[in-house]
């Protein structure tokens, strides 16, 4: 027998507005058809003044627990996935504890940008399997408009806000690749590539929160092959192939990446879930926001085998493969 992170269930949040490409239009030199033909980006959701990431956070995990049907008191883990948190410290994280009236066990931010959900879940398993605790709540949770220049077309019709969770417990299982749960994660990163999608403020260097900044194109040639690498590395790991698969889950930045990148896989598209034409690219949000939007929609059952995957500033990327 051996300790499995299995999914007890998820929940999302996105703000109430909506802003759709032709909105965008309007403030800056573009067009729906070039974002659509570019990106599959129809429209995003944005915050209102004064709603913080870890507000959107909170609604995300409060439905996420609904969903698994489980106090909040019987968490004791809280991992936020984001790079927008409400303040440079403390972590967002404990604000959405206090939210959710939590007083014991930990909770803290991790920032690895858009692959901050793959990495949030891979650091929540460990420590689950470790031991350490027993039931962890996992957020990815944005407000990317705050850090957007509203002036540059080649990245602010890009982004969007959101949160989405969800709720692992520690159980004990055969330890075969048929159990429920996270099966394997896979992490890299190479910073080397740090100066191709990053924001050019900060606590130490300016001062400033500053602006996200990002050679799209650069990013793009390099996407494809660092996902398809990580989730070869997870199919390795385990025996499973693509065939396995029942769910494609990846990082929502650009469909022409998702859809290349299931294509090199061998990943039919039926199974790919996309939710980039609604949500936009919500970085550390966008993976959980399209889990939840395919389990509520019936897509992903009890018992898929469902494939996450993610890459982004850094680079960092990785995959993580989940029976649900
Ligand atoms: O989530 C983290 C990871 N991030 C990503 O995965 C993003 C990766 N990159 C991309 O998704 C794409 O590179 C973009 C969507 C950002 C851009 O698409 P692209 O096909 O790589 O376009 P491009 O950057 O090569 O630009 C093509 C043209 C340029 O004009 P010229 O130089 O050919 O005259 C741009 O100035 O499109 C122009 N352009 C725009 N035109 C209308 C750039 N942004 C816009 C815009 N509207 N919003």
């Amino acid at each position: 027998m051996t300790l499995r992170s299995v999914v007890l269930g998820c929940g999302s949040y996105l703000p109430a507005r909506t802003v759709t490409n032709a909105e965008l239009a309007v403030k800056v030199d573009t067009t729906d058809e070039w974002i659509v033909q570019r990106t599959g980006i129809r429209e995003r959701h944005i915050a209102a003044d004064g709603e913080l990431t870890s507000d959107l956070a909170t609604q995300a995990a409060k439905a996420a627990l609904t969903h698994a049907g489980i106090d909040a008191q019987s968490i004791d883990l809280i991992v936020l996935a984001t790079s927008t948190p409400d303040q440079t410290f403390p972590a967002s994280a404990v604000s959405v504890q206090t939210n959710l009236g939590i007083t014991h066990g930990a909770a803290f931010d991790l920032q690895a940008v858009c692959s901050g959900f793959v990495y949030a879940m891979a650091t929540a398993d460990s420590l689950l399997r470790a031991g350490t605790f027993k039931r962890a709540l996992v957020i990815g949770a944005e407000t990317f408009s705050r850090i957007l220049d509203w002036e540059d077309r080649t990245t602010c019709v890009l982004f969007g806000d959101g949160a989405g969770a969800v709720v692992l417990e520690a159980q004990e299982l055969p330890g075969t690749r048929e159990d429920r749960g996270v099966l394997v994660s896979c992490l890299r990163s190479d910073g080397r590539h740090k100066s191709k999608l990053y924001v050019d403020g900060g606590p130490s260097s300016t001062g400033t929160v500053g602006k996200l900044r990002m050679e799209g194109r650069a990013v793009f040639k390099h996407a494809v092959a660092m996902v398809t690498d990580v989730i070869r590395d997870a199919f390795k790991a385990t025996g499973y192939t693509a065939q396995d698969l029942n769910w494609f889950v990846p990082h929502q930045a650009n469909k022409r990446i998702i859809d290349d990148s299931a294509e090199k896989l061998g990943i039919a598209p039926e199974k790919v879930v996309i939710t980039v034409d609604l949500h936009g690219n919500t970085s550390a949000a966008s993976i959980p926001l399209a889990l939840d939007t395919a389990v509520r929609d019936g897509r992903i059952k009890r018992g898929d085998l469902v494939m996450l995957e993610a890459m982004g500033g850094g680079f960092t990327w990785g995959s993580v493969l989940v029976r649900w």
